[in-house]
């Protein structure tokens, strides 16, 4: 069976006792985690080892960067590198972020590189995509999504794509309240997994957990989760409060 993941996606927000807070108010409700679903918390770099160490000994619980260098190491200053992250026991690294294409210039062949570094530490990359809303207007978002992941991951072979996490996000649903219906995010996680399917082969593709964000809460996730090819959530707003986070990771399938 997929996995099926409920991530956070603190961005830039709190403070660390808050984010200590968050964390331990959501273990407190001891949600159990069948061995196919997961919980994974992307917080910012400074609160890794803290949010790392509150998760120990929690089964399925675990931690993500929210990003990495393309560089391997060297003069690069303020940059993290993949290696930095495996040292102190990450296993999952969030890239290619819509905030961080449209912010930080990441390209596609960018992140061809990220990924690459990442899956080099053992490490897994949760990989995101997806259109702006005048690209969906012009209704082309299917080439579009497809474009990112032939620049970005079709040089790897098989056994690396399916360590991988994709996570298909809309830039019209982040932050702004406005999620896409469930049958709109159905039909894109659909045509990713024919995407990948085409490249890698159906099994692979059956294998790769696909998950939605733009605007997740604890009221739309379960409807959103029941789709076939939706398998949970990269969620923002909504993570940051104990209870919402805690419905979405109890509708995860
Ligand atoms: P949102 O953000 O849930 O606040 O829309 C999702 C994301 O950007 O990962």
């Amino acid at each position: 069976m997929r996995r099926k993941i409920a991530a956070a996606n603190w961005k830039m927000n709190l403070r660390i006792e808050q984010g200590e807070a968050l964390l331990e108010g959501l273990l407190s409700k001891n949600i159990e985690l069948k061995p196919h679903q997961h919980a994974v918390f992307a917080v910012p770099f400074p609160y890794l080892t803290m949010a790392r160490d509150k998760v120990a000994g929690r089964a399925n619980y675990a931690v993500a960067a929210q990003n990495c260098s393309h560089k391997e190491s060297g003069a690069y200053t303020g940059e993290v590198s993949a290696e930095m992250l495996q040292s102190v026991n990450i296993p999952f690294v969030v890239l290619g972020h819509s905030e961080r294409r449209e912010y930080f210039n990441e390209s596609n062949e960018m992140l061809a590189r990220k990924t690459d570094l990442v899956l080099s530490k053992g490490m897994t990359p949760v990989f995101c995509c997806g259109e702006a809303l005048s690209i969906r207007e012009a209704g082309m978002q299917n080439t579009h999504v497809e474009q990112q992941l032939k620049e970005s991951l079709f040089h790897l072979d098989a056994t690396q794509i399916s360590k991988l996490v994709i996570a298909y996000e809309p830039i019209w649903a982040i932050g702004t309240g406005k999620t896409a219906s469930s049958e709109q995010a159905q039909e894109m996680h659909q045509h990713i997994r024919n995407v990948l399917s085409a490249r890698f082969g159906p099994e692979v593709a059956n294998g790769i957990s696909i998950l939605y964000g733009g605007s997740v809460k604890g009221s739309n996730a379960s409807e959103l989760f029941s789709q076939p090819d939706v398998d949970g959530g990269l969620v923002g707003g909504a993570s940051l409060q104990v209870e919402d986070f805690a419905q979405i990771i109890m509708a995860l399938k």
